[in-house]
């Protein structure tokens, strides 16, 4: 394993030994705080540019703004550019601890709609080196920028796409074992993405995680193939939904 992997890996064994009894259920606000602090440790390891990045793009998008005579607050929030990325990313533990209680040996295929800088697939390329990785992004820079560190981590089966989820057919999404959805894009963005999904999901089992309370809310009113012929399981941060009983299953932690 290269130094900068293993200096990663380092990184992420850390917060788990500092948190020895951590489940999906016990990831409050305390160790998503710390989750955070060691994943921007992780962004520098990487060299990753997002700060210098995420004010080009916050500049960008209020100068469209500017230019359009009504003021379009839905394209802020799409683009995520007015908070910064320490809460529009997923700490990179926490991507960890999700992958830790599903049963990995039935995905090889995973998948992350409005992936921002790929940090799913960083991990994924770490803990899981088998496992093939596609994430879908509007953000070029974003998609340039994570697309560049899966090389420098010699990632070579990671996949950063740019795409528009709003507007997307389904031959755009690669089919795939498990998805992750973190509130992307408007409700619109989501509830299409869903439908792709669902095209999927009639060819193979499917696992989604969703995170934040648009995805999880559109898929528990509008979505029962996802939400209602298998019993979701809930933690405080994410959901975990499947298509059928062949879809890959949360592990319980054992007591
Ligand atoms: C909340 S962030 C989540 C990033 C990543 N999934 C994570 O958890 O670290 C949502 C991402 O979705 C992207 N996004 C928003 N609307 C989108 C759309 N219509 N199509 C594709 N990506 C979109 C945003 O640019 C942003 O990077």
């Amino acid at each position: 394993m290269s130094p900068l992997k293993q200096q990663v890996t380092a990184e992420i064994e850390w917060f788990l030994s500092q948190l020895p009894d951590l489940t999906p259920q016990t990831y409050r606000k305390a160790e998503y705080d710390l989750a955070k602090k060691v994943s921007a440790t992780i962004d520098k390891q990487l060299e990753f540019n997002i700060l210098e990045i995420e004010s080009r793009i916050k500049n960008e998008v209020s100068n469209a703004q500017l230019n359009h005579s009504q003021n379009n607050q839905s394209q802020n929030n799409e683009f995520w550019s007015d908070v910064g990325p320490d809460v529009f990313l997923t700490p990179y533990p926490e991507f960890y601890l999700i992958l830790k209680h599903l049963n990995m040996k039935s995905i090889s295929k995973v998948s992350d709609l409005g992936a921002g800088y790929g940090r799913l697939g960083v991990v994924l390329g770490l803990f899981y080196p088998g496992v093939e990785f596609t994430g879908y992004e509007i953000v070029r820079e974003r998609c340039a920028q994570g697309q560049m560190i899966f090389e420098k981590l010699g990632f070579t089966q990671h996949q950063l796409i740019e795409v528009n989820l709003e507007t997307g057919k389904s031959t755009d999404l690669k089919p795939s074992d498990l998805v992750f959805i973190y509130d992307f894009g408007t409700a619109r963005a989501i509830r299409h993405s869903l439908d792709l999904l669902r095209t999927i999901a009639q060819e193979q089992p499917l696992t989604v995680v969703a995170r934040g309370r648009r995805s999880r809310d559109l898929i528990e009113r509008e979505t029962p193939w996802l939400s209602q012929v298998v019993k979701p399981t809930h933690f405080p941060f994410f959901s975990i939904y499947r298509s059928s009983d062949q879809a890959a299953t949360f592990v319980e932690p054992s007591a």
